[in-house]
């Protein structure tokens, strides 16, 4: 979905005259019309939700306590997931884990230090910074798989180490490195380059609800969650657990970004439909939970 797309059904279930909702989604008189013969379905569906959502939150506390809790697909022997998801594409090896940075900061002064920093300088991540801010938050420090289980270990707690997250980046800024979507291998300890066109940054960008952080950002880490893996074991209360997670991955990095002279930001009022069609993912199986940008002071 684009973001007059986007823009035309917001202000439109939110009951805008016609004048509005062309001026606030920022679409022509022509694209107004469009959208009206073509969008019928959607906006049907979405208004239909609507009553759903208004208590979804509630629900989903209450219909997750143990006392709903059913068998689960481990319990049932259904076949365990994998424990990250491969990308294939061209491969760009990043600094050993063993050869990153030791920061200067203390974990005391990098505690006190942090606030969310939304102005960054010119100055770009070395290779060596990139490598230990992903070690802070993704790097998988273990890998066990067999036929009924397989997990990784890594610098973050996750429920049942079942690690449901998957890191990718938006690299503007780091030395050596062209501008582009990555994916984070991290097993491997590598970046999958994912599309290094000029568009994917103004997608991001749109999809981080314009904020201007998101485009002068050294690095963007964006956060996508893979429910499953954590859903085979603890079944609908995986979903409270996976943003548990993304919080423990965030606050690292957020405390490491501040460790090297940098700082970050964190992200969670971005638009899903455009975020989650930026890195091509289906927003079922896989979809965004978190965004934090990096830059350095
Ligand atoms: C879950 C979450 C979502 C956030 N989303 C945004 C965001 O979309 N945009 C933004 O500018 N700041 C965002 N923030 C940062 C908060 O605004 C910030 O942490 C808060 O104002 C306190 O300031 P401090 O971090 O400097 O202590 C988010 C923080 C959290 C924890």
């Amino acid at each position: 979905m684009d973001i007059k797309t986007f823009g035309y059904l917001y202000y439109k279930t939110r009951g805008f005259s016609r004048d509005d909702i062309i001026k606030h989604a920022e679409i022509s008189h022509e694209e107004y019309t469009l959208y009206e013969q073509t969008l019928s379905t959607v906006f049907d569906q979405i208004s239909e939700d609507r009553t759903q959502a208004d208590k979804i939150g509630n629900d989903f506390v209450r219909l997750t306590r143990y006392i709903y809790e059913k068998q689960s697909d481990q319990e049932l022997k259904i076949p365990r997931p994998d424990a990250i998801k491969a990308r294939s594409g061209e491969l760009v090896p990043l600094p050993a884990i063993g050869k990153t940075p030791t920061p200067s900061m203390s974990l005391q002064e990098a505690i006190s230090n942090r606030r969310s920093l939304r102005k960054y300088s010119d100055t770009a991540i070395t290779q060596d910074e990139l490598s230990f801010l992903l070690w802070s938050c993704s790097w998988a420090r273990d890998f066990k798989s067999n036929d009924k289980i397989e997990i990784t270990l890594r610098n973050v707690p996750s429920a049942g180490a079942r690690h449901p997250l998957e890191t990718y980046l938006y690299i503007r800024r780091v030395q050596g490195l062209k501008s582009g979507l990555y994916y984070y291998h991290p097993i491997k300890h590598c970046l999958v380059l994912m599309d290094a066109s000029p568009e994917k940054e103004a997608e991001i960008f749109e999809g981080c609800f314009r904020q201007e952080m998101a485009a002068t950002s050294a690095v963007t880490f964006i956060w996508s969650a893979v429910p499953y893996r954590t859903i085979w074991r603890y079944g609908q209360r995986a979903y409270r657990y996976l943003y548990l997670d993304a919080g423990h991955a965030a606050q690292n990095l957020h405390l490491a970004a501040e460790s090297i002279n940098g700082g970050a930001c964190m992200i969670g009022a971005y638009l899903d439909e455009l975020m989650n069609d930026a890195l091509g993912l289906d927003g079922i199986d896989e979809y965004v939970i978190y965004i934090a940008t990096v830059g350095k002071k």
